[in-house]
């Protein structure tokens, strides 16, 4: 249909059927269907009506389902309108990928995409049209349990990221491309920054810092024309994301000039009566469909009183058309007129789905995104090694972490069985040790009767799939006592200790990374996760994971991240230690910075310079700098480029990404690596919100993350 067929159409429908496109129901509610519940499900009070003029459906897949959801639907609905099928696809469908935070630790643009366009096509064959990814939240606090969805706590690589998910989603052309899904970028805005990090937690700060960190990687996915948004449950400046108009239409439609859909989070427009701007139902529909939210999920306000806040003239019905248009200009962008099944395709869904060439692509993403943090020359393992594998990840599959949608751990490569593809089986002594949170004595015996027979104790710990994610934050971040007690057992032993650790957050690492002589951070990796880390582990691939989140040397540093400021009475720089920045129980570095990872080689940084010292708007400067393999085996390297700005109209981070290359190298082999600056990477918020730069001395650092860095100083001029 063209544009004016869907105005013609929208003239068509009656009230009731308007109000009835902006709601958005589970499954559960349309005939011939399951699908899965991620929210609190209330008493709705549904009319027939309502549920047949529905506008879309959260949470259904799978070809057959959803083409029976969809006939029934066009059979009953007057004007022949089809459902939109929405759905969480975050790191994958079935073939699952590592989560975000792995995949931001991973630097690799190019396979994010890829895992994006695959998730894409096992979506769209399954019958799915929007996925509600990417999720670009800030995230500088690992008490929160959904850091893992995010990409970290950089804003440059954040937006870099959001912009790859949204090419591998989408594609150039959703009419045409029946493989691909609208996305939906989350969650808007600044969700990452709970107080306390206690999900759904009130969000405070101020606009500057929202505009300068919090708003950059949103508006890289809507600039990179993702069609949809989601709100945040949180409040923006003491008015819920949901209901918030200054969010909504000012920045996200006016300044940003998004014209797509904006869908609620689950129940977030009935939430405003408890987050306390709304005193009713009907009040929270008022202040939702004022502020620009075109689709209300899982809750009816709207459905219960839109209709008549527009005939009492509180509401003006053109609010009402502006937003069902949205909604039927999406469905007609992905063709749904046409064909309302779309790419829904029931024998295609067995060739494509969880495909050898989709697993291959997991495996290689899944070894980029783990972190080799420590090793004390234990690392790579040798094939004639005698090896205990103990913890209890040593043979569990679930290593696929929240919102795995169709992922099964039936079909994940554990541990046990990627390390049995490695070694003579009879050289691998397997032993649980512990459960997540429990242990017993017994167990401790057995894993100290299989670690005595081993050569190399390789222990897979970390957090249980449920210890994160939606409603999973933890205020004590450190592994449950009893895999801290089985460690502590297995040191007495004397014997090399690897840890393998999956876990959905930074951890505090308290009573583990003392322990061992090498630790790989391998979050929850995924389908292939196994055998990525099997192939880490020996060699087959050298680690090249940078973190992209830090990690906190305790969880009483929290919130503790790169790009911070020097404040007035910097630590380090000063000679006395007494009235200084600092904690006087711990350091104020970060366990692990941002940026970091250790690889199989070693690399070394010189000849670091700059085509000038001086650039202006119009004359951007080089940085270069050469980079060697100085050890024995290829290995790949994240060249990172930060920039200070030292003095500016409101305090500058201490250092800010800018730019980073990943360069392969093989042994002896250097690469010249440039880099250039422009003077729009120079400008930032000023206090008066002014997105400007100021003349003026600036630094570059680079190196391989963001505390081992060099250092150039040059200047901006007007
Ligand atoms: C959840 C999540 C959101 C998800 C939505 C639909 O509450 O906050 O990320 O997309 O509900 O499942």
């Amino acid at each position: 249909m063209n544009d004016q067929q869907i105005k013609d159409l929208l003239e068509q429908m009656t009230i009731e059927e308007k109000v009835a496109q902006l709601i958005q129901l589970a499954t559960p509610f349309f005939k011939g269907a399951a699908g899965q519940i991620t929210g609190p499900l209330e008493e709705m009070a549904l009319t027939e009506e309502t549920v047949q003029n529905c506008g879309s459906v959260l949470g259904a897949s799978g070809a057959k389902e959803i083409i029976n959801i969809q006939k029934e639907h066009l059979a009953e609905n007057r004007l022949g309108i089809p459902l939109l099928m929405m759905a969480d696809i975050i790191h994958g469908f079935k073939t699952i990928f590592p989560v975000p935070l792995a995949i931001g630790c991973s630097w690799d643009l190019e396979l994010a995409e890829k895992s994006a366009e695959i998730a894409a096509k096992e979506a769209a064959v399954s019958g799915i049209h929007v996925t509600f990814a990417p999720m670009v939240d800030l995230v500088r606090d690992p008490r929160w349990g959904r850091v893992n969805e995010s990409t970290g706590e950089d804003p440059y690589l954040n937006s870099l990221f959001a912009r790859a998910f949204v090419r591998g989603f989408q594609g150039t052309d959703l009419q045409n491309e029946k493989n691909r899904v609208a996305a939906c970028v989350k969650h808007f805005a600044a969700y990452g920054a709970p107080e306390g990090g206690r999900d759904y937690n009130t969000v405070n700060m101020s606009e500057r810092q929202l505009r300068e960190s919090y708003l950059p990687a949103y508006k890289a996915a809507i600039d990179e024309g993702c069609e949809v948004v989601m709100t945040a449950f949180n409040t923006v400046d003491g008015v819920p994301a949901t209901g918030n108009k200054d969010l909504m239409r000012s920045i996200l439609r006016e300044e940003w000039g998004f014209d797509g859909v904006v869908i609620s989070d689950w129940g977030a427009v009935k939430e405003l009566i408890p987050h306390g701007v709304a005193a009713d139902e009907a009040e929270a529909a008022q202040k939702a469909i004022l502020a620009g939210l075109d689709i209300e999920m899982m809750t009816t306000c709207y459905v219960h009183h839109l209709k008549q806040l527009i005939e009492q003239e509180i509401v003006e019905e053109a609010l009402l058309d502006e937003a069902v248009l949205r909604i039927l200009t999406l469905k007609n962008k992905l063709g749904l007129f046409e064909n309302p099944y779309r790419g829904a395709d029931e024998q295609q869904e067995e060739e494509i789905i969880l495909s050898e060439e989709h697993r291959q692509v997991a495996r290689d993403l899944a070894a980029k995104s783990c972190v080799l943090l420590k090793n004390e020359a234990v690392l790579p393992l040798k094939t004639n090694q005698k090896l205990a594998l103990i913890g209890p990840f040593a043979q569990n599959g679930d290593i696929l972490g929240p919102w795995s949608w169709l992922g099964s751990k039936e079909e994940t490569i554990n541990l046990h069985h990627a390390l049995n593809q490695k070694i003579d089986p009879a050289n691998l002594f397997i032993s649980q040790g512990c459960d997540f949170e429990m242990g017993t004595e017994e167990q401790l015996e057995e894993a100290v009767g299989a670690a005595r027979k081993a050569d190399v104790i390789l222990l897979a710990v970390g957090e249980h799939t449920h210890m994160s994610g939606e409603a999973g934050s933890r205020a004590d971040i450190r592994l449950p006592q009893a895999q801290l007690e089985l460690i502590a057992k297995l040191k007495i032993l004397q014997k090399p200790i690897v840890v393998v650790l999956f876990n959905g957050r930074p951890l505090d690492l308290h009573g583990v990374i003392d322990k061992a002589d090498a630790l790989l951070e391998a979050w929850f990796p995924g389908t292939e996760g196994g055998v990525a880390i099997a192939d880490l582990l020996f060699g087959d691939v050298n680690p090249s994971g940078k973190l992209a989140m830090s990690i906190p040397y305790s969880v009483g540093q929290i919130p503790v991240y790169y790009n911070c400021f020097n404040t007035g009475r910097p630590k380090d720089a000063s000679e006395s230690q007494d009235f200084v920045s600092k904690y006087i129980d711990i350091p104020n570095d970060p366990l692990f910075p941002f940026g970091f990872g250790l690889s199989y080689t070693t690399f070394s940084y010189s000849e670091f310079s700059l085509s000038s010292e001086f650039m202006t708007a119009s004359q951007p400067i080089t940085v270069s700098v050469k980079v060697k393999n100085t050890g024995e085996v290829a290995g790949e390297e994240v060249v990172q480029l930060y920039v200070r700005d030292i003095s500016g109209d409101v305090v500058r981070p201490l250092m800010e990404l800018k730019g980073f290359q990943k360069i392969s190298l093989q042994p002896g082999e250097t690469k010249e690596v440039t880099f250039t600056i422009k003077e729009e990477q120079l400008r930032y918020y000023h206090s008066n919100l002014e997105f400007a730069s100021d003349a003026g001395r600036f630094v570059a650092y680079v190196g391989p993350n963001s505390k081992d860095v060099t250092e150039i100083s040059f200047e901006l001029q007007k």
